[in-house]
């Protein structure tokens, strides 16, 4: 994992590379305009396992080590919520709480963790269907909640796979960016490809190449480039 003292030297660097292009789409550069709710970024893949949440969690800590921004990482894979267990912390109310109870505050159910500027939401409390409550209206209110109550915030959202649930690409309509996460000698190009046309609507979505075998990343690209947009 990427550690606030970047201890992990390699990961450090290469999560480096990866958050650059996210941060320039996010607040924007010289002479171009952040990305409209570029501060949403969706960490999917096509299946399960391929690294979603190893990613999400090292993105966050990528981010907050350096810069003066705060994130938020949501654990927006509520089937298979795992953010809390890869960061050690004791979990109680969130996402789908705040779904389904509209009196919820988000001050009530955040996490603020021991590393400064990150917060997690957790996935809160598990049921049936929850994958569901995703693409419900109330999950698209507090969507643009969070969007206009914390602009300058970085909001990561670790996510159910694209093709084991529709609800995953509804969400990822709503985001300002994706990254896609595809586990390296793994899955096949077709599934991939599916996953992509799936999102096709969405503009900016970037490509993420995992579990890497590659023994030269430190001076190569780290597998990153952009799709469609
Ligand atoms: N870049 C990586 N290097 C080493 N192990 C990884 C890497 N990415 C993922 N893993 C491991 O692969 C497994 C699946 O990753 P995980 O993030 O849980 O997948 P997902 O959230 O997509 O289901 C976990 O055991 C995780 O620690
Ligand atoms: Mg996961």
């Amino acid at each position: 994992m990427v550690t606030p003292d970047g201890a992990n030297r390699q990961l450090t660097e290469e999560f480096r590379r990866i958050k650059r292009p996210l941060l320039e789409n996010a607040f924007g550069k010289k002479n171009v305009p952040p990305l409209r709710n570029g501060n949403l970024v969706m960490v999917t893949s096509a299946v399960a396992g391929e690294g979603k949440s190893f990613c999400a969690v090292n993105l966050a800590m990528s981010i907050v080590r350096e810069l003066d921004n705060t994130v938020l990482l949501v654990d927006a894979d509520v089937a298979k919520p795992s953010i809390l267990d890869l960061l050690g912390l004791e979990g109680g109310r969130g996402l789908l709480d705040l779904i389904l109870d509209e009196s919820l505050e988000m001050a009530d159910v955040l996490i603020k963790t021991d590393v400064e500027k990150l917060s997690v939401l957790p996935a809160g409390n598990v049921r049936a269907n929850a994958t569901e409550l995703l693409a419900s209206g109330a999950m698209h209110r507090l969507l643009q909640d969070m969007t206009q109550r914390y602009p300058d915030r970085i909001i990561i959202f670790d996510s159910p796979p694209l093709l084991i649930t529709n609800e995953s690409r509804v969400l990822a309509t709503q985001m300002g960016q994706v990254v896609v996460v595809v586990e390296a000698g793994h899955t096949t190009q077709s599934a991939v490809g599916e996953a992509l046309e799936l999102i096709e609507s969405c503009d900016v979505v970037n490509l993420l190449l995992n579990k890497s075998h590659s023994l030269d990343l430190a001076s190569q690209p780290y597998g990153y480039g952009s799709y469609g947009g």
